[in-house]
């Protein structure tokens, strides 16, 4: 279900760019678009193991800090026009799943359902739109990028 959403929502963000190519390479290349630009986790608190130096400050060992994947995805050093949504971006080196030793266990089955939803939704509901009078209405949450609902309609 989770992976629908993310599809529902990478859908409603670009309908255009969804219509451009073909079925199969157009999931592909969307699901991780979403993934860099939607479905993220806005961040995570880590405890520092040393003393390190980042961007200029310091940071001490058993300093709390906090991991802003939102933030890294949107780096405008890594991604050119960072706030673009664009399903042919490469390459696309986001970090919605993480970094090192805990990437997330679950990144090739996630992307494979989201793959399989993108798919589901454009070949199978190739008339879906918003309904309108209907604005999404946005997940209010410090830890997750969301939506709490996303009215459609299609035929
Ligand atoms: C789009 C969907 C998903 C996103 C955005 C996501 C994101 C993440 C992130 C950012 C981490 C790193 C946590 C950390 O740094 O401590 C993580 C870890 C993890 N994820 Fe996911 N995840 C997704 C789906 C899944 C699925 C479907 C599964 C399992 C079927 C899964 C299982 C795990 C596990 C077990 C870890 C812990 C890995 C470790 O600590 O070594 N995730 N995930």
């Amino acid at each position: 279900m989770a992976r629908v959403r993310v599809a529902l929502r990478a859908w409603w963000r670009t309908p255009a760019a969804m219509r451009v190519c073909p079925a199969r390479r157009r999931a592909s290349l969307t699901a991780d678009g979403a993934t860099r630009t939607v479905d993220v986790p806005e961040g995570f608190r880590r405890t520092a193991t040393r003393d390190v130096e980042l961007g200029g400050r310091a940071i001490r060992r058993g300093d709390k800090v906090v991991v802003y994947h939102a933030s890294a995805n949107r780096d405008g050093a890594v991604f050119p026009d960072p706030d673009r949504f664009d399903v042919t971006r490469s390459p696309n080196d986001h970090v919605s799943f993480g970094y090192g030793p805990h990437f997330c266990l679950g990144a090739q089955l996630a992307r494979l359902q989201l793959r399989s939803a993108l798919r589901c939704l454009v070949e199978r509901l190739p008339g879906l739109g918003l309904v309108p009078g209907r604005p999404p209405r946005r997940l209010v949450s410090n830890f997750q990028n969301g939506l709490k609902s996303l009215w459609v309609q299609w035929g």
